[in-house]
């Protein structure tokens, strides 16, 4: 039996320091399943045919963490048949043994409905554009722009839109530290495994 743990939630509130850690810890995969928005965005030409055909040297561009990048993905992703197209990868890599982490935005309502465990993990938008701006530099305010722009575009799409699971554990890092962050993750797991 594999097990699944599936965190969502929007950019920059922590799902990708939090999905590493519990792969870490329980010896499972992990799968940041933005990093498939961001490639089929990145390649450019049909999106559809981009989801369609893309290669793991498509992930391992190194341009694919900028906020361009981000963009481009969001717009990608609104389209349905781009989501059908990378749909049964994320849910072979969920099935893996011994277990599997995956973050998105649809993984606790669509990819994965059944998972073991969902986390939302959120922060507030201020706070969210002050980690992305540490990290990315440029203008703070256009950084505060583009997340709440992304955030707007991810979670009132009408395919998938970005929102809690309704049996998901709702994890907000505004006022956590990265360790208490882990922390709540790692005992919401031990509970149901
Ligand atoms: O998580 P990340 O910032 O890399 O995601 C980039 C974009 O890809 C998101 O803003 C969202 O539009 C899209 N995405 C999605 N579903 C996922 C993961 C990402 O629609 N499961």
């Amino acid at each position: 039996m594999s097990f699944t743990v599936a965190i969502d939630g929007p950019a920059a509130a922590g799902k990708g320091t939090i999905s590493r850690a519990v792969a870490a810890e329980f010896g499972f995969a992990h799968l940041d399943t933005g990093l498939l928005y961001r490639a089929v965005g990145a390649k450019g030409g049909d999106p559809v045919q981009a989801a369609l055909t893309l290669t793991p040297q498509d992930l391992a561009r190194d341009d694919l963490r900028s906020m361009a990048a981000g963009q481009a993905a969001s717009r990608v992703a609104v389209i349905p048949e781009v989501r059908a197209a990378l749909t049964a990868f994320q849910r072979r890599f969920a099935a893996q043994e011994p277990g599997a982490v995956l973050d998105g935005r649809d993984i606790g309502t669509v990819i994965c409905p059944g998972a073991e465990v969902k986390l939302y993990v959120t922060a507030s938008a201020e706070v969210r554009a002050h980690r992305r701006w540490l990290e990315l530099g440029g203008d703070a305010a256009r950084v505060l722009a583009e997340v709440r722009e992304r955030d707007d575009r991810d979670m009132n799409r009408a395919e998938a839109p970005l929102r809690p699971a309704e049996d998901a554990v709702v994890i907000d890092t505004s006022e956590l530290d990265i360790d208490q962050a882990v922390a709540l993750a790692f005992e919401v797991i031990r509970q149901r495994l």
